[in-house]
């Protein structure tokens, strides 16, 4: 049997792994400023992870969401606290589309509507509500367009302002930063004038952490830097660092029904014990902050000897926009330099490293860059 080729490969085949360094089944290393889509946060194999995977492997991997499962209960606590949430309701899945998926449900649960608003170079994945409110024509099947998905220009209020007058709004699901879309920010003030227009009209403010989230930024939540409360925030990528698992914070206000959301593998065993130990990781080596000042090292870096691109974000999720394409500075870097990198579109490069990356590391990626310029 051959594989369903949809992937565009990069002919490496990593064996093994350790903080931000992977190495090939041919003995090269390379330094990981992808984590592999933004997922890996904490770092490849951290003791303590894989401790903690392997100590509840041998005691119960596994079982439904039928029985009381305290591990799911410890795990909201401590996120609770840690991202500055503790009285929002945690549900948990397995994947980022699937975290989106839902929170667009319970929205349109809550408030009986059915049209959401969501922007231009936007990313929500690929399940058929996620996808439908995805700017990207290209991976919507027939089956999920629909007519209750409005894509407005990304950061124009006017746009959101007309949606509201003319629609019975249910939500707005937009991303704390764009990732796939280029690192784009939210202009200042935007994110506070959605909160706005949902708390008018009674619709819901759902922010897509996916990749922007879980400290990738330098604040747990990267809509923390605009200063508003969603009503739902949906995770996934770092939060198990590998394992698949996501979530959704819920506001207090949206009331669960019994049966309103379900899943038969999200928030297992082996899940909540992975993204305990991330989130334990995260606290004891401060990584959050670490993301901060290594992030704001780089961009300094990158900003005093540059007269050729555009660098753009928050913490260690960074965009480094040139005025053209950029995919044979992504292969040098990749196959000379031995530095995974990301892209988006054809002119950005995409760098979403583990979160315990270390200045060293990053100079490093910037003196390589500076070479191939
Ligand atoms: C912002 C955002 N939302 C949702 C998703 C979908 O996540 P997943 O691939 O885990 O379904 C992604 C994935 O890249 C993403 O970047």
């Amino acid at each position: 049997m051959r594989l369903f080729d949809v992937y565009q490969l990069l002919g490496i085949t990593p064996v093994s792994a350790s903080g931000c360094t992977i190495r090939d089944d041919k003995g090269i290393s390379y330094l990981d400023l992808y984590g592999g889509h933004a997922v890996i946060s904490i770092g490849h194999s951290h003791p303590w992870y894989i401790e903690r995977i392997t100590s509840q492997l041998k005691k119960l991997a596994f079982y439904s969401n039928s029985v009381q499962n305290p591990l799911q209960e410890e795990l909201a606590d401590k996120l609770g606290s840690m991202c500055g949430y503790p009285g929002f309701q945690l549900f948990l899945c397995n994947s980022g589309a699937e975290a989106n998926e839902n929170a667009i449900k319970l929205a349109s649960f809550a408030t009986g509507r059915k049209k959401f608003i969501a922007f231009s170079r936007g990313f929500h994945g690929r399940t058929s509500a996620a996808v439908a409110l995805t700017d990207n024509p290209n991976i919507i099947a027939p089956v999920n367009r629909t007519e209750n998905a409005l894509i407005l220009p990304f950061n124009d209020q006017e746009a959101v302002r007309e949606a509201f007058s003319g629609h019975e709004i249910a939500g707005i699901i937009v991303e704390g930063i764009q990732g796939i879309g280029g690192i784009q920010l939210p202009a200042p003030g935007f994110l506070k004038t959605l909160q706005g227009f949902c708390r008018e009209n009674g619709a819901m403010l759902i922010l897509d952490e996916i990749q922007s989230g879980y400290g990738r930024t330098g604040k747990f939540f990267a809509h923390q830097y605009d200063g508003v409360v969603p009503d739902i925030i949906t995770m996934a990528k770092g939060m198990g660092n590998g394992f698949p698992i996501g979530g959704l914070l819920i506001s207090p206000d949206i009331k669960p029904r019994r049966g309103m959301l379900g899943t038969t593998f999200g928030g297992n065993h082996l899940a909540c014990a992975a993204a305990l130990a991330v989130l334990e990781i995260m606290e004891k080596e401060n990584l959050i902050e670490n993301a901060l000042q290594t992030g704001n090292d780089l961009m300094n870096r990158l900003n005093e000897r540059n007269d050729r691109f555009a660098v753009r974000g928050r913490g260690l999720m960074t965009g480094i926009e040139f005025p053209d394409p950029v995919g044979g500075i992504r292969s040098r870097l990749i196959y000379d330099s031995h530095i995974f990198t990301g892209i988006s579109g054809t002119n950005t490069l995409r760098l979403l490293p583990p979160l315990c990356l270390t200045k060293e590391e990053a100079a490093r990626f910037a003196d390589s860059l500076f070479e191939i310029l």
